[in-house]
């Protein structure tokens, strides 16, 4: 259903986004209150009040996220009056829909001002490589980010010493996410250990629950399996295959590839056909137990106006604790942005303690900088905050950290065959030959 209502959202979004490029008229989509994007209205010319403007774009229009995206505006339109925010977000998680159209509407050399890009290879390896985003050093030296932007980041948005993008938050990825009631009914405490996650859902199961673990469209699956990797190599062996250290045929690859096969075993068998809010939703009306989903789980599930503790709690994807798998979504200042002033502006925003500290605790994420103001937090915020500082920090492969889209691709083909056939073997020589092709 929410499937089916982004899909739709997204077509209309698609839709209004060719029908105002082919428009000689300044008809723009417009940010409603509630969040997201309001398709039905648009507004012609932009008021006469406004000296220019800015269109940003990013996969925000749904779930906590929307909501964020719009906590940030209202900093934005405080901070910058004179300036029409343009929100040209485009639905569909993890970006699955958006980076298709941002692909196309930049090889037609028609960028938006600024887009949201994940730190990491997803931003060096794609828009830097092709020279499609400006250096933001100024801007850094300007308003002093340097100083309060996490260390561990500065690389990953980084080349040949230009800075690339402005960090808004740090995501964690490994994040369990479980229905308490399910739980204490069955008589089962939240897993720590991959064999314990077994024997918990086993019990379920048992129990007559069908599938313990709610899974959604293929990016989900993709997102899991980062999740169980991890929990299977340990975070040497899950860096190791990014940095050439260990080999994708090695026996260790195929005991994680026989672990993810065994999660697989417990997930639902609509997950095509969900969107990752979908599984989230299962998870609290109990139809499953849990759901392995980065943080922004939590954003949806606050904006529904779920309780932490009473309708929702949360671990580490079990044996990942003390890991803390993140990715960061960054925004970038296009070459040639049609209103460049309007983008720096945009940018300065996202970098500003305000900005972020409107955004986060909305959207479900921590703010990159370090000097947040932790009261606006919640419980679960609180809690990722103090294991970003102390954890060890592993980068996700779905959301951009670790491959280039290229690599990424050729796994995301792999997994999809797998999900077909169920060939550990088959799969592995792809990932083999994935990373001899991509990586
Ligand atoms: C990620 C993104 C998150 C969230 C998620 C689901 O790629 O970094 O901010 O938007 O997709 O849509």
């Amino acid at each position: 259903m929410m499937r089916k209502t982004l899909r739709i959202f997204g077509l209309v979004l698609v839709l209004a986004l060719v029908a105002a490029a082919c428009s000689s008229s300044s008809e723009e989509t417009t940010t409603t209150a509630a969040g997201g994007i309001d398709e039905s209205t648009t507004t012609t010319a932009a008021p006469a009040a406004m000296t220019d403007e800015v269109e940003v774009f990013s996969w925000w229009t749904g779930g906590g996220e929307a909501a964020g995206l719009d906590a940030m505006i209202v900093v934005f339109n405080k901070m910058y009056p004179n300036i029409e925010f343009v929100n040209s977000a485009v639905a569909g998680g993890a970006g699955t829909n958006a980076r298709a159209v941002l692909a196309s509407r930049l090889q037609a050399n028609d960028p938006p001002d600024s887009w949201q890009g994940h730190a990491g290879q997803e931003l060096i390896g794609t828009y830097v490589a092709a020279d499609q985003i400006e250096p933001l050093n100024f801007l850094y030296d300007e308003q002093g980010w340097l100083e309060v932007m996490p260390e561990t980041l500065i690389p990953l948005i980084s080349k040949d010493g230009n800075i690339y993008s402005v960090p808004v938050n740090i995501h964690r990825s490994n994040v369990l996410w479980a229905n308490p009631t399910v739980l204490a009914d069955a008589g089962v405490e939240i897993p720590t250990t991959l064999d314990e996650f077994f024997t918990v859902m086993d019990t379920l199961k048992a129990g007559g629950m069908e599938a313990p673990l709610a899974m959604g469209e293929q990016w989900t699956t993709m997102h899991l399996f980062e999740s169980i990797m991890l929990a299977s190599m340990g975070p040497d062996g899950w860096q190791g295959l990014w940095d050439g250290t260990v080999a994708w045929d090695s026996p260790e690859v195929t005991k994680g590839l026989e672990d993810f096969a065994k999660v697989l075993t417990y997930t639902n068998s609509d997950a095509s056909a969900l969107a990752w809010q979908d599984a989230g939703q299962l998870v609290l009306d109990g139809s499953a137990a849990f759901n392995i989903m980065g943080d922004w789980q939590e954003g949806f599930f606050r904006e529904l106006g779920k309780a932490p503790q009473t309708d929702y709690v949360w671990a580490a994807t079990p044996g990942t604790d003390g890991n803390f798998m993140f990715l960061s979504d960054s925004f970038v200042l296009a070459k040639n942005a049609p209103h460049r002033d309007g983008a720096i502006a945009w940018l300065t925003t996202a970098g500003s303690l305000e900005g972020q500290d409107a955004f986060n605790p909305v959207k479900g994420s921590i703010p990159a900088r370090s000097d947040a103001d932790r009261s606006l937090y919640g419980e679960y915020l609180l809690s990722a905050m103090d294991d970003w500082a102390s954890n060890r920090v592993v980068g996700s492969l779905t959301h951009g950290v670790v491959a280039n889209d290229s690599w990424k691709s050729e796994i995301d083909t792999a997994i999809g065959l797998f999900l077909i056939d169920g060939d550990v073997a088959g799969f592995q020589a792809a990932l083999v030959a994935a990373a001899e092709e991509s990586g």
